[in-house]
Formats: C-alpha cells, sequence, structure tokens
C-alpha cells in the first residue's frame, strides 16, 4: 500500500458527514445516479488508480479534490443546457462554490477546475491528484452509462448515505 486509506477514508467520513456534501444526491448525474453517488464513487476510483500506479498523493487533497469536483449544484435537465455547454461550464462553477463553501488549496482548485480535461483544453490537471480525479471521473462516467444495472460503487455509495442520513 502505497498511501493511507485510513486517513483517505476519514477524509471521506468527514466529508460525507457534511450536510452541504449531502445535499449533492438530490442533483441527477448519468442514467440514474447522482452527485452524491457519483463524487464517492470517483474517489474510490481515484485512490484505487493511485494505488495501482503507485503514485504517492496527498490524502485529504485527493478525499477534498474528488469529492468536490461536482460541486456545481444544478440539474442539467432542468437547466437545459447540452452536454457540451455543461461539460464546459460546470467545472469553473464548481470551484468557485467548492472554494466558498471548503476555502480549498490551490491544488485543490486545479483538481476540481482540470477535471474536464481536454474537453476544457486551456485547463489541465497539474497535479498527480488531479490527473487521478479526472481519469477516475470518465472511468465512473463511462460504467454508469454503459452499465446501468451494475453500479457497484453506487450502490456502496447510496448504502453509505442511508446510513448516515438514518443517523440524522
Ligand atoms: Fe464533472
Ligand atoms: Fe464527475
Amino acid at each position: 500500500m502505497t498511501n493511507d486509506k485510513e486517513l483517505y477514508d476519514s477524509e471521506l467520513e468527514k466529508l460525507l458527514n457534511d450536510p452541504r456534501i449531502i445535499r449533492l444526491c438530490q442533483f441527477p448525474q448519468h442514467h440514474g445516479s447522482n452527485t452524491l453517488d457519483h463524487c464517492v464513487a470517483v474517489a474510490r476510483r481515484a485512490f484505487e488508480l493511485a494505488e495501482k500506479l503507485e503514485w504517492k498523493i496527498d490524502e485529504k487533497e485527493l478525499a477534498r479534490g474528488a469529492m468536490l469536483h461536482d460541486y456545481y449544484q444544478y440539474s442539467i435537465k432542468e437547466e437545459g443546457l447540452t452536454a457540451y455547454k455543461h461539460g464546459t461550464r460546470h467545472p469553473q462553477i464548481a470551484m468557485e462554490k467548492a472554494d466558498k463553501d471548503f476555502n480549498l488549496t490551490d491544488k485543490e482548485k486545479n483538481i476540481i477546475r482540470g477535471h474536464m480535461w481536454p474537453l476544457t483544453f486551456a485547463h489541465p490537471p497539474k497535479s498527480k491528484e488531479a490527473i487521478l480525479v479526472s481519469l477516475a471521473d470518465k472511468d465512473v462516467a463511462a460504467r454508469e452509462f454503459a452499465r446501468p444495472e451494475i453500479r457497484r460503487a453506487g450502490r456502496i455509495a447510496r448504502k453509505i448515505r442511508d446510513r448516515i442520513l438514518e443517523k440524522k
């Protein structure tokens, strides 16, 4: 194990106990998923990739960047946005809103701003953490599109969310 999984999970847990994060479950994502499930899946995948690649990462910044990468807080359908328009504009919106609520480091800002690269060509990922979130996001999104019936990560995310919501 290259990185501290306990530390990573405790950072995720902290975020999953925050009502501002929990409310992301109101916003739909690809095919039956929602933004909270999606972000948990991306966070888990990003850590798995770091381990596979044996990349030493900053656990806190990766956890926060992954969990906040889609913190744009609107429904794409209700806003009437095309996939392209949403794809190009939401990283900036997510970064600004997340910075306002969570006071981000420069690396965390870039993780969010760069996650759609190369679509947002002028904003590439500039750290290992940002590359991991960008890759994990594409991987999770592809699974959400391709196999809506097999979303293991989504199910785990929902279980965690339900557990937290039960506690409230
Ligand atoms: Fe995104
Ligand atoms: Fe995403």
